[in-house]
């Protein structure tokens, strides 16, 4: 029998929400799944969860016109077994632009080596979390679009298809291929996030760090305050989700939209949502492109 597995990576939340709606979306089809994140902890009990049936929707955010790191590593783990199938869905601020076209590339060749077909891939859009955000209507947008888009996706693996996705040249892959000296980058990053007196030791920010990066200082009651070492994924989540807000970087703080990530308030939809003109007023300039082709809004 068939052994459904969704994986996804997340640092910052919307990631997950594509890979809830795809196994919502399996459900109302009678087909189970496993849903499950990928995370330090997770990676040796997810490969375990894997056989020579596994059929993997892969979902993962973009960093840095990649996989996360640890996409790779997980993946380069499997055992292989061949004709098996997957699909891939690389999740982004950007969309289909510039060198993010080359960010499945190394997936893909990844899966091929363990016997996975990919037989479907996309790209999927969500509200940026990095240095410059996304309107808030334009996130609000985004989300609105998941159950249409996953529908979409859903359908064209479930019957064998390939969807159409733009072919990346070869300067896409040399960036892509630099964008990986980004994970030095997020070591410093990781280093040198330090915790406020705000804290008030709730472990959030411990239990949600996809990397195990934070454990807390054992040296006051109850647990200290959260202390951050040197394998940080720059994913974000633990400087944007903590309640109280205690938590800065000192270093590379520009990749912080200083507004924060609200992606709970973007789940309120827009009604009546935006019109195709109103997008297309909204998202005037080049570095929009790939988000207006996801809108279908050229
Ligand atoms: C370190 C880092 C690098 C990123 N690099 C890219 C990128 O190269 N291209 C892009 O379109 N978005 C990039 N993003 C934005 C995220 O891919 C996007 O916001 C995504 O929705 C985040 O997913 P998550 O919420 O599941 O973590 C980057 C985000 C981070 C934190
Ligand atoms: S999430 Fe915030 S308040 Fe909670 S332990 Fe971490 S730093 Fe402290
Ligand atoms: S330390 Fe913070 S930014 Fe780094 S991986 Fe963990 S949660 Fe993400």
């Amino acid at each position: 029998m068939e052994n459904l597995q969704i994986v996804y990576y997340t640092g910052t939340g919307s990631t997950r929400i594509i890979a809830n709606t795809l196994q919502t979306q399996l459900t109302v089809r009678n087909q189970p799944s496993e849903v499950n994140r990928l995370t330090v902890d997770s990676a040796q009990r997810i490969k375990d969860s894997f056989d020579a049936q596994t059929t993997l929707i892969l979902v993962h955010a973009v960093h840095a016109f990649n996989a996360p790191e640890l996409v790779y590593t997980w993946l380069k783990s499997l055992q292989p077994h061949m004709h098996r199938r997957a699909m891939v869905i690389s999740v982004s601020g950007g969309g289909e632009m510039l060198s993010n076209t080359a960010c499945r590339t190394t997936v893909k060749r990844l899966l091929t080596k363990k016997g996975f077909e990919v037989v479907t891939e996309a790209m999927a859009v969500m509200p940026n979390n990095w240095m410059s955000p996304t309107p808030d209507e334009i996130s609000k947008m985004l989300i609105q679009v998941v159950p249409q888009k996953v529908e979409m996706w859903l359908e064209a693996f479930l019957s064998g298809q390939a969807l159409p996705y733009m072919k990346p040249l070869l300067i896409d892959h040399l960036i892509t291929a630099a964008g990986r000296l980004e994970t030095l980058g997020a070591k410093q990053f990781g280093k040198n996030i330090k915790a406020s007196d705000a804290c008030n030791g709730c472990g959030y920010c411990v239990e949600n760090c996809p990397a195990s990066n934070i454990r807390f200082s054992d040296e006051t009651s109850p647990h200290g305050k959260p202390v951050f070492g040197g394998t940080c994924h720059f994913c974000l989540s633990c400087v944007y989700e903590c309640p109280q807000h205690a938590l800065s970087p000192s270093k590379l703080k520009f990749a912080v939209i200083p507004t924060g990530y609200p992606l709970r308030a973007y789940l309120n939809p827009l009604d009546p949502p935006l019109s195709k003109a109103e997008l297309s007023e909204r998202l005037k300039g080049n570095g929009w492109k790939g988000v207006k082709r996801y809108l279908e809004v050229e």
